[in-house]
């Protein structure tokens, strides 16, 4: 009885190590295969995480707010809020995102655009500005905004203290980036956005490495390549160990007082995960 009690304790604790092992092993053989850094064409700025390509690579590669896509060589990132907009460039050192309205009317971003459920924020310091819809032409004093004015309208963007001139209703007053308004009519100018992360991906990505997301036990961790190596696997042996030795503990503690099929519903709910 205990000799057979033994044996098949000794051959779950195998079949549980085995699984948990090659489980660790294939996913992050799937990360390290689909999970490179990646352009859209010349030039194009890198990807990599917490940016992503859908279409191109699997959704952990990233995070789902950095979703980028490519469109002609050209990389895309799009705002539920105003659509794709063009990026010009990922500098990841200090989060900064470069982008370029494809209309070439940087000020209808700014009308539009919404930030605020988005990991994204303004690079640059942001003032409240009031677009003016005006019926007639101002002194020349005030910048037109030519991308949004008309024969028979006037845009015009105006500090949000300003008293209205009469043939003017304002439109919206929004929260522009200030380095904007010397150049409020250029529409050349790219739009900077910065991001934040969490805190343990700065941590990832300050060892330098490439980081992505990683399924396992506990949903979707943070993991590193270029660490991956020796001291990671050490450290996934060890875990496997432990969980081995924890289920062998729960068995032995149960097959003391309850039977045998209460007990195998317990080892399946361990092995669930
Ligand atoms: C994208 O780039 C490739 C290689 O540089 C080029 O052959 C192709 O014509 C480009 N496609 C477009 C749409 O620009
Ligand atoms: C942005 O969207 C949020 C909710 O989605 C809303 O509460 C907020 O007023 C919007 N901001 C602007 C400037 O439209
Ligand atoms: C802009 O105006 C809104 C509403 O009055 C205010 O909540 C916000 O703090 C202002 N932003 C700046 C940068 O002054
Ligand atoms: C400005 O007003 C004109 C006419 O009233 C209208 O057609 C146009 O869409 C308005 N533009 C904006 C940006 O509100």
């Amino acid at each position: 009885m205990i000799l057979r009690f033994m044996v098949s304790l000794a051959m779950d604790a195998a079949f549980i190590f085995i699984l948990v092992f090659s489980s660790m092993f294939l996913s992050t053989e799937a990360f390290q295969s689909n999970c490179f850094t990646l352009n859209c064409g010349d030039g194009a700025p890198d990807i990599r995480f917490p940016f992503w390509v859908s279409g191109r690579q699997p959704h952990y590669c990233g995070r789902p707010a950095f979703e980028l896509s490519c469109k002609h060589n050209t990389t895309m990132i799009r705002f539920p809020s105003y659509g794709d907009l063009v990026v010009k460039s990922i500098s990841y050192g200090d989060r900064k995102l470069q982008l370029l309205d494809p209309n070439n009317c940087v000020h209808q971003v700014f009308l539009n655009l919404n930030l605020s459920h988005t990991p994204f924020r303004y690079y640059y310091v942001v003032k409240n500005y009031t677009y003016l819809n005006c019926s007639t032409r101002l002194p020349p004093s005030f910048s037109e905004v030519s991308c949004l004015s008309g024969p028979r309208h006037h845009i015009y963007t105006v500090k949000s203290s300003l008293v209205l001139p009469e043939s003017c209703r304002p439109v919206k007053t929004v929260a522009i980036p200030f380095s904007y308004s010397p150049y409020l009519a250029d529409n050349s100018f790219g739009l900077g956005l910065s991001w934040s992360s969490p805190e343990r991906d700065e941590d990832c990505e300050a060892k330098g490495g490439q980081c992505g997301l990683q399924t396992g036990c506990l949903g979707f961790s943070i993991k590193n390549l270029n660490f991956g190596d020796v001291s990671d696997k050490m450290l996934k042996i060890l875990l496997c160990i432990l969980t081995v030795i924890l289920v062998m503990s729960i068995k032995i503690h149960h097959s003391k007082k309850v039977d045998m099929q209460l007990e195998n519903e317990n080892l399946l709910e361990v092995l669930r995960c």
